[in-house]
């Protein structure tokens, strides 16, 4: 060993003893092998500062994520991760082991002990087996949407209206059929004066947004939109004993639909964000969010979004939430995300064409400065191994550190089917999101004139109730304990006969005069909440 690896591997003993809680990621690895002295930790108190694992496919990134969250669970840290591919939900079940397991913790010298984790499982719409979880198009609101949708930034504007329209008119924009239903009426001869009044959106931008929401519906989208809508408040549990439990939301259903997904994970964030105090710099995280596939995010991303996207992460921290991307290379995430990731794990990279080399720099210069010839380390890196740097307690960057990798605890892989549906059906989840609701909302309101009266009130405004708002120019409030009522395939026509309808047209040109209860919406444009 020459002095100067000598003093290297000194500086990484040094600069990864931490006296407050911690988790192990690995030893340090010197001329090829293990340092099993040269601990390589990452202190919770600095989980907040948000952490990039990147990486080539195959070299360990979703291990290493998966490693992290069974530590931070037995630390009582909450965790979300999101599961791409559906290799994570062997968090369940305890490590069966094998023989490279073994040889890699003997190795690194630290203790190993089969464990399965308390694991939530949740799936998108209710595509997969999970618990389904939903957001309102209200909620999700108009930002979000629109990189859904792959709208433009004049389209991402001029959505926008349509949601300042149906906020200040008091139309709850629950599900797509909600929003189709605004447009449509916006785009109708009846909404004529609507539209103009609305300044800035063309009816023929309106057009294209309506037949994008169709498309969108048609793939299939319908399920992950309407009530009940998931409460975020939800992700930050832990068990009787103490462990954070770690919600596992399955997204192998949804790989088709990564712009969907992706998006889905980011109002997530932002709910965490309306939801949560602040609590400054704790002493470990109150939840830490793992976000797979991050370039899904970034890809095709209009101006308005990256910007919201930037400041949530930065936002998000002082609410005791880390966030972890997880992506193939860092240039990936945009700089104005990526310098706010205080935490690094990064894997092998490939070297083979010369995007790849230029990619391999790239993620060279976005390192300190050790002594390590950081380009070749980084080709060279075995599977489970790792380019290390975090923020030490005090804040600052640690020493670079090549980092042989702890195995995990749990199963890599998937955990039987069996063990993930006994999970979801003893689920204390299930019973607040398994039923779809479908409850009085904007589709419901503008098509309320042709609805029989014993569908109840809670399936709409009454005659009188539209009369007094034709009047008063104030939409009436839905009941408040609408009956849940199953999603039912509706007409179109429906709703162009309610247009024409003269006392629908009266009623929205006197409820144009009066502000209604225009909803806040923050970053993104999400809602907030009125709980
Ligand atoms: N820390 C580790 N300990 C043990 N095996 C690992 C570790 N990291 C990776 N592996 C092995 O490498 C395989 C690929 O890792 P994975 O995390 O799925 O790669 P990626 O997510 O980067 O595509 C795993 O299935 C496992 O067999
Ligand atoms: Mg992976």
């Amino acid at each position: 060993m020459s002095s100067d690896a000598a003093s290297q591997l000194d500086a990484i003993r040094q600069g990864y003893a931490f006296e407050g809680p911690h988790i192990v990621l690995g030893a340090a690895v010197d001329g090829g092998e293990v340092v099993p002295d040269a601990v390589v930790r990452l202190p919770l108190g600095q989980m907040n500062r948000h952490g990039l694992v990147a990486g080539a496919t195959g070299t360990g990134k979703t291990v290493t994520l998966q490693l992290m969250a069974e530590q931070l669970s037995a630390a009582g840290v909450p965790v979300f991760l999101a599961d791409v591919k559906g290799d994570l939900s062997g968090l369940a079940t305890p490590s069966p082991g094998n023989d490279k397991i073994t040889s890699r913790m003997s190795g690194l010298g630290q203790e190993w002990v089969p464990t399965g984790y308390p694991v939530e499982f949740l799936s998108l719409g209710g595509h997969g087996t999970g618990v389904p979880v939903r957001a309102t198009v209200t909620a999700f609101g108009p930002v979000l949407l629109s990189k859904v949708l792959g709208l433009n930034d004049t389209q991402e504007s001029s959505l926008g209206l349509v949601f300042h329209y149906a906020d200040k008119r008091g139309l709850p924009l629950l599900d797509l059929k909600d929003l189709r239903a605004v447009i449509q009426h916006l785009v109708s001869d009846e909404g004529q004066e609507d539209l103009k009044g609305l300044g800035g959106l063309s009816r023929s931008t309106a057009g294209v947004i309506l037949r994008q929401l169709i498309t969108f519906a048609d793939q299939g989208a319908e399920d992950f939109f309407g009530e009940p809508e998931f409460d975020a408040a939800d992700l930050i549990r832990t068990t009787e004993d103490g462990r954070g439990v770690i919600t596992c939301l399955e997204l192998p259903a949804v790989r088709d639909k990564p712009v969907l997904f992706s998006t889905f994970l980011m109002w997530l964030l932002a709910e965490l964000f309306q939801d949560l105090p602040e609590v400054g710099d704790p002493d470990k995280p109150k939840l830490v969010f793992f976000f797979d596939e991050a370039h899904l995010l970034f890809r095709d991303a209009s101006k308005a979004f990256l910007t919201a996207v930037e400041q949530a992460v930065r936002l998000i921290r002082s609410k005791g939430v880390g966030v972890f991307f997880v992506t193939q290379t860092p240039k990936d995430v945009p700089e104005g995300v990526l310098a706010q990731l205080g935490n690094r794990v990064q894997h092998a990279l490939r070297a083979f064409t010369p995007e790849d080399a230029k990619a391999l720099k790239a993620t060279v210069s976005t390192y300190p400065t050790s002594g390590y010839d950081l380009a070749q380390v980084l080709t060279q890196l075995g599977t489970g191994e790792a380019v290390v740097t975090v923020l030490s307690e005090r804040g600052a960057p640690t020493p670079v550190a090549w980092t042989m990798l702890r195995a995990p605890q749990s199963l890599m892989g998937a955990s039987e089917a069996s063990l993930v549906e006994a999970a979801v059906a003893s689920s204390t989840l299930r019973p607040k999101y398994a039923e779809l609701l479908d409850r009085d909302s904007a589709y419901e309101r503008l098509t309320a004139r042709l609805d029989q009266p014993e569908e109840s009130a809670a399936a709409g405004p009454t005659d009188a109730e539209l009369e007094r708002a034709a009047r008063d120019g104030a939409w009436p409030e839905p009941a408040k304990e609408p009956a849940p009522r199953r999603a039912e395939p509706e007409e179109e026509s429906l709703l162009e006969k309610v247009v024409e309808s003269p006392a629908f047209r009266s009623m929205l040109r006197s409820a144009g005069t009066v502000i209604g209860r225009e909803i806040t919406r923050s970053i993104f444009g999400t809602a907030k909440r009125r709980r």
